[in-house]
């Protein structure tokens, strides 16, 4: 296993193959903008959090169905935010029941776990229907699950007071976040759900989305505290997600090891003061997705603005929001349509097809526009935006009136199309014009 960023080049700046595939022809067959995924890559990453009792993938990072069917198959569990999500769980196959075979006497896992902070309508219908574990983020849900499911066990989520993320916008914890039960009111969630006949189980906190492991760490003190709090009642732990994954060109992945024996210990020790078994779950997403997806777009125009340059590319923040949203970097490289060896590098900028300023791949935080090093692109070369496979498609849009993309799953040399391109009709299926 590498624990660089990804090499993603075959010389500077770029990259004719993905996954064993040919990257013109893989254009071809599907058209662009695309998403492909690497299927050896998310089996890879799952293998490598092998040491913990429970993988819950937070499906949100990448739901395709073939994906939650990869992870599925590799004994990864999940985590849905919606009843949408709930009910793409299930269309993939996760049942309903867990069960903790194998797993010498630790307490059976639920399969799908419901995390919010709120339910809506559909929600709550869906958790009450299917009999889904509920981890709550707030003390309303609580009573909420009580008249509808009597005697429910739950999780808490607990904001401990601190967060990290990447950016701002991906910290969960502290004030300045809305997630999670805040760690001082404890002591009177609980007098609810116990009032509301219900029985704490698990307990999670989730600090951040993109955090670095010394923030991650913090938060198993935090909530071993909050265990003891809670009591012998608690079966499960989950030390969320949040895990960091290479982006850029000397970060490295981060050691794994010394984080699960952080954990490992925390959950002994309660598991001797409580006198039984408790089951530690970890809840990432970004971190079996991320590196094995890539988003293909085509070069549509290359010009000049004053002193800078552009490349427009026929996907925009429509396809991939991560840029416009957080200013986040993406690796690039071209894949040319001409053999001839690639040239000197050049700054470029990168936009997209969308009629506002800010569709830009190459911006900071704050949206300042700034560059790439690559090989000279003509229009019909491929631009390849590498590390995409986590918060890319699922968070795409059909904002201008774009159809989502299509996307691939490439396993042991075969690519299969796992979504087909929207269609301009189905762009607006569902509307309809007044008549009369
Ligand atoms: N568990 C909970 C309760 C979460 O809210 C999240 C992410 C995760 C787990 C998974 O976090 P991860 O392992 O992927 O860091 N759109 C942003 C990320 C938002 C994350 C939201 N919650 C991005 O593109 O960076």
């Amino acid at each position: 296993m590498s624990d660089t960023a990804p090499n993603t080049t075959e010389s500077a700046g770029i990259r004719r193959q993905f996954a064993g595939i040919d990257l013109q022809e893989l254009a071809k067959r599907h058209g662009t903008p695309l998403y492909a995924y690497d299927a050896s890559v998310i089996r890879q990453r799952c293998a490598d959090l092998c040491d913990w009792d429970t993988v819950r993938f937070a499906q949100k990072a990448c739901s395709n169905l073939a994906i939650l069917d990869l992870v599925r198959r590799e004994g990864v569990l999940v985590d849905a935010v919606s009843h949408g999500e709930i009910a793409r769980a299930l269309a993939a196959g996760y049942s309903t029941k867990g069960s903790s075979e194998g797993q010498d006497n630790l307490p059976a896992a639920d399969p799908i776990v419901y995390t919010a902070d709120i339910f809506d309508h559909e929600s709550l219908d869906a958790v009450v229907q299917h009999g889904i574990h509920v981890n709550c983020g707030s003390a309303d849900m609580l009573e909420q699950l009580a008249q509808r499911v009597p005697g429910a066990n739950v999780t808490l989520r607990v904001n401990p007071g601190f967060g990290h993320g990447h950016s701002q916008k991906t910290n969960t914890g502290g004030e300045g976040s809305k997630h999670g039960i805040w760690h001082e009111a404890i002591p009177d969630v609980l007098q609810r759900a116990e009032w509301a006949g219900l029985a704490v189980t698990g307990l999670h906190m989730h600090i951040g989305s993109g955090a670095d492991l010394n923030h991650l760490a913090a938060v198993a003190e935090s909530l071993e505290k909050t265990a003891r709090d809670i009591g012998r009642s608690l079966t499960t732990i989950s030390a969320g997600g949040g895990l960091p994954v290479p982006y850029q060109k000397g970060e490295h992945r981060a050691d794994l090891s010394e984080y699960f024996k952080l954990w490992d210990a925390t959950r002994k020790r309660l598991e001797d003061s409580f006198g039984h078994r408790i089951r530690l779950e970890i809840e990432p997403g970004r971190y079996l997705t991320a590196e094995a997806g890539i988003l293909v777009t085509e070069v549509r125009a290359v010009k000049r603005q004053g002193s800078k340059k552009y490349l427009l590319v026929d996907a925009g923040f429509h396809t991939l929001a991560r840029p416009v949203l957080y200013g986040s970097y993406h690796p690039m490289s071209l894949c040319p349509t001409s053999t001839t060896p690639p040239h000197e590098l050049e700054a470029v900028a990168i936009g997209g097809p969308l009629c506002e300023s800010g569709d830009i791949f190459t911006q900071e935080e704050g949206g300042f526009v700034s560059t790439r090093d690559l090989p000279p692109a003509r229009v019909g070369d491929l631009l390849v935006i590498e590390v995409a496979g986590a918060y890319g498609f699922v968070m795409a849009s059909n904002y201008n009136s774009k159809p989502f993309p299509a996307e691939v799953l490439i396993d042991d040399g075969t690519s299969r199309l796992v979504r087909a391109r929207q269609t301009a009709e189905e762009l607006f299926s569902g509307e309809s014009v007044p008549q009369g």
